[in-house]
């Protein structure tokens, strides 16, 4: 039986391009999107074995519902792509009342993965060099006390690397792995704007990589069996800064259990 790979965030941008690989070399995929449509037109045009799940990460209730989606379609989740972020402009609140990019960005992942875990085989979880330039203010960046249009994205992409070292420790004895990756500087979506900073950033986008090249260094961790680490594209690189802090990652690890009540 062809092995399973869940991708959020699939219908575009580097989730898009992971996907295409991963049918490409027979993984049965499930494309989460939040839009079915957007999920379908990006299906549709993917050679391969691809279903399109809908999953909005924004809300506790909104993750739940994939939760239990997946928990129908997948007796066995073989690989879990956390690759779904956004960067976002302004704070805006969920319906949960916390920060968007905090709920989505960390939470979801949090969340999935708890609710998944008697099924998990691997997780590749997407993250960012720039969480060296975040910070994590327990209390404060959850409900974006402490927004700001650069740093916020920064410091939620902290927050869920925190956790990854602390996931790989818990499932040590059951075997399922994960790791972290920073799939370089990609010309996709994220971050775009309205207005004179939006044409800027578009410009320099030009000179980025590809989506296709940024889903090359996540096609391999699904493939990879280590456990805990975190790549900068295919090297393995220590954690730095406030990502070795293992008593802020404690922290972060009791607030996000305590907001999605996975305790
Ligand atoms: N691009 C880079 O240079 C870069 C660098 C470092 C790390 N990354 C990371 O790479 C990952 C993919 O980013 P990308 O560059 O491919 O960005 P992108 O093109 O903007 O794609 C983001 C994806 O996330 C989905 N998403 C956003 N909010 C969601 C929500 N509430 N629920 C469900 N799905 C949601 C989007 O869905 P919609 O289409 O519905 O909006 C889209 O499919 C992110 O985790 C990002 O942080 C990117």
């Amino acid at each position: 039986m062809a092995s399973t790979v869940v991708v959020t965030g699939g219908n575009r941008g580097i989730g898009y391009a992971v996907c295409e690989r991963l049918a490409g070399e027979g993984f049965t995929v499930l494309l989460v999107a939040r839009d079915p449509e957007r999920g379908a037109r990006a299906a549709a045009s993917i050679r391969g074995d691809v279903e399109v799940v809908a999953g909005d990460l924004t809300t506790i209730a909104s993750v739940r519902r994939l939760a239990d989606e997946l928990r129908d379609r997948c007796p066995r989740v073989d690989v879990l792509i956390h690759n779904a972020g956004l960067w976002p402009s302004r704070r805006t609140l969920t319906g949960d009342g916390l920060e968007e990019s905090f709920a989505v960005n960390h939470l979801a992942p949090f969340l999935l993965n708890r609710l998944l875990e008697d099924r998990l085989g691997r997780v590749v979880q997407v993250s960012a060099g720039l969480y060296v330039k975040g910070k994590a203010e327990v209390g404060r960046t959850a409900v974006g006390a402490d927004f700001h249009q650069m740093r916020t994205y920064a410091d939620t992409k902290l927050c869920n690397l925190l956790t990854v070292p602390l996931f790989a420790e818990r499932w040590r004895a059951s075997g399922i792995t994960i790791d972290a990756v920073h799939p370089g500087v990609i010309r996709t979506g994220l971050g775009d704007r309205r207005g004179p900073m939006g044409w800027l950033l578009k410009l320099v986008k030009r000179k980025w990589a590809t989506p296709e090249e940024g889903a090359e260094p996540v096609v391999r961790l699904a493939h990879d069996t280590g456990t805990g680490r975190y790549f900068n594209l295919s090297e393995e690189v220590p954690l730095e800064g406030p990502a070795r802090d293992a008593e802020l990652a404690g922290r972060v690890w009791e607030e996000a259990e305590a907001l999605t009540s996975a305790g």
